[in-house]
């Protein structure tokens, strides 16, 4: 047993996959970003995104993918286009224990990751990329999404 961690490093496999036997490769993924999924560490914060299942772990346990929600009043985000940006805002606390942790700007290819901090105000400006989904993490309520 003290060789399984030695032996997956040597297999460049995760030790959880050696000892269930699946170490089988996903199928191939497509580039659609639009599929992109989040993983948040309760313990350290940590984000993790890919864009298909994949097993994640963090601080020595295994993360589930969070489940988007639509937003609804008590979690939305004001935006306000200027010219090639948006202004984006949000009355929500950002307290050390309840705060909005990230944002993810989605369309098509490419996806925008921000880290957000509490303490400070929830005030950052996006790209306009046209027609596109936001998605956004509260440390207490979970991802929720908006299309913007
Ligand atoms: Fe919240």
């Amino acid at each position: 047993m003290s060789l399984l961690p030695e032996l997956a490093e040597a297999l460049e496999v995760d030790m959880g996959k050696l000892l269930s036997g699946e170490l089988a490769a996903n199928d191939r993924v497509s580039g659609n970003v639009n599929r992109v999924r989040f993983w948040v560490c309760p313990s350290c914060g940590n984000v993790v995104t890919a864009l298909a299942d994949t097993g994640v772990s963090c601080c020595g346990k295994r993360l589930r993918p969070l489940t988007a929600r639509k937003a609804g009043e008590e979690h939305s985000l004001t935006l306000q286009r200027i010219e090639t940006e948006y202004f984006v805002s949000s009355g929500h606390p950002m307290e050390k224990e309840h705060h909005i942790a990230f944002l993810a700007l989605v369309k098509d290819d490419s996806l925008l990751l921000r880290k957000l901090y509490p303490e400070w105000e929830l005030q950052t400006r996006l790209p306009f990329w046209g027609h596109s989904r936001l998605y956004f993490y509260c440390t207490q309520h979970g991802l929720f999404w908006q299309n913007i």
